[in-house]
């Protein structure tokens, strides 16, 4: 997890709840014609759709059909980054130029296609902001670089390209967004512990955003966390590709806080840390068709670290393929705080060569910074893991340590089989307060 500090606990590699079935999903709404839905609503929200899709629903789809025929039609306003000064030959500084050409997309009004042709724009820290008079959608088609000099950054050490409070954005392209981390990584505590840790720079930021659609885009390595969306509400994102080297340090793929009703579909992660990492105030997130790994896989948590209720709920991963994680499971820890991890469910994954393939560990205290307290308020409740095959790195395939004073409640394994990689023999599970049933065929089963 990139927020290592003394963070919370629990982390899953896969996990999957029992969720929410019944509840209101307005995203199958707003891409209703629009998405395979690979993910299984228990067949329940067809006529939830129906009684539950009133006024704002209908605005959303409004948008979709807007966009769809701007996208192909003259009817949109055509920007380019070079007609406001950009070079794009990858030396010169084009962020004055992108500022100016958002400026102009943002206040036109109506539909905007912000075009980045195929060359290589250099860009120094940037910030596109809304709220905007117009719907955006910047077209990637070649590649926004960040600059390797880490002194450019000495105002914000946190943010390289962040759009912020903007609606009904889309950014898509074919292109690619790269953050130039490799002297970050040099510079990074985790490779020489003499240096004082720093908060993580994100490469990619969508803050505050509403209606987001990220696709067909290609983000690599990052500075640090490769995506983040924060605070944030009705956000797509499909058919991308983040990558960053597997011994980069904190280059989550993308990372996910105070943010309601997102999916992530058919996208591909393989880097340094957590393909995608889900903190405190996550709502309603479903991943599918997903490819992790390298990477520590999906994790839950740091909660409790603010020491204020926390909670995450209604997380569905289903259908992902998980590889070769070179590292142990990075545990955090959990201090004070209360609150909950809830209503979760990992449903058709595949494991090959994954060290600790589940995990739940509300114990774990990182010896270099001890917890301050040894119980966590956290509850975690409603987690099914159903359909979890392949092989585990480690001797322990299932690992679900929960606290004494907070036991794990409604864990459910149905049809686990996690043999160890290599002898092809079962692996283990060690299992503490949890309380756990099985479903079908499961293996290991806590002793
Ligand atoms: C991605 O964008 C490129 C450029 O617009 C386009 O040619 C390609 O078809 C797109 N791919 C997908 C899967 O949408
Ligand atoms: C579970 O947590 C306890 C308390 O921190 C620890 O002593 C134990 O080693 C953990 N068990 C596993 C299997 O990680």
């Amino acid at each position: 997890m990139a927020f290592q500090s003394h963070n919370l606990l629990l982390s899953f590699i896969i996990i999957s709840f029992v969720a929410c079935s019944l509840q209101e999903d307005p995203l199958d709404d707003m891409y209703v014609g629009n998405s395979p839905s690979n993910v299984d609503d228990g067949g329940t929200s067809k006529s939830l759709i129906i009684k539950q899709r009133p006024t704002n629903n209908i605005l959303r789809l409004n948008r979709f059909v807007m966009l769809d025929a701007t996208s192909s039609s003259s009817s949109a306003t055509k920007l380019n980054v070079n007609d406001y000064g950009a070079k794009g030959d990858g030396k010169t500084d084009d962020t004055q130029a992108f500022k100016k050409a958002w400026k102009e997309a943002c206040s036109s009004g109506g539909a905007v296609i912000l075009a980045v042709p195929q060359n290589n724009y250099l860009l120094k820290p940037i910030t596109f902001s809304g709220p905007c008079k117009s719907q955006i959608t910047m077209q990637i088609g070649g590649s926004i670089e960040a600059s390797e000099d880490r002194s450019e950054y000495s105002e914000d050490t946190q943010h390289w390209v962040m759009f912020e409070s903007v609606e009904k954005l889309t950014v898509e392209g074919g292109g690619t967004i790269n953050g130039n981390g490799n002297t970050w990584w040099k510079n990074s505590c985790k490779k020489n512990p003499k240096l004082v840790c720093i908060d993580p720079n994100q490469a990619v930021t969508f803050y505050k955003c509403k209606n987001l659609i990220v696709e067909n885009l290609t983000i690599k390595n990052g500075q640090q966390i490769n995506v983040n969306i924060e605070e944030s509400m009705d956000v797509k994102v499909s058919g991308v590709t983040v990558k960053a080297p597997g011994d980069s340090p904190n280059t989550d793929g993308i990372h996910i806080t105070n943010t309601k009703n997102i999916k992530i579909l058919k996208t591909l992660i393989a880097t340094g840390d957590d393909c995608i990492s889900i903190e405190s105030g996550t709502q309603n997130l479903q991943v599918s068709d997903l490819t992790c790994g390298p990477g520590h896989g999906i994790s839950i948590g740091s909660l409790g670290d603010t020491g204020s209720k926390e909670s995450v709920s209604g997380i569905t991963v289903n259908g992902a393929k998980l590889s070769g994680t070179t590292k142990t499971w990075q545990m955090l820890c959990m201090q004070g705080g209360s609150g909950s991890a809830s209503n979760i469910k990992f449903q058709n994954i595949e494991m090959d060569n994954v060290a600790n393939p589940i995990i739940i560990d509300q114990n774990y205290c990182d010896q270099k910074n001890p917890c301050k307290q040894k119980d966590s308020g956290i509850e975690i409740k409603n987690v099914l893991y159903e359909n979890i095959k392949g092989t585990s790195a480690s001797e322990v395939g299932v690992s679900l340590n929960c606290s004494e004073s907070v036991p794990c409640e409604g864990i459910v394994l149905q049809n686990v089989k996690l043999q160890r990689e290599g002898d092809g023999e079962a692996s283990k599970a060690s299992c503490q307060s949890v309380k756990l049933s099985y479903q079908g065929h499961v293996s290991p089963r806590c002793p």
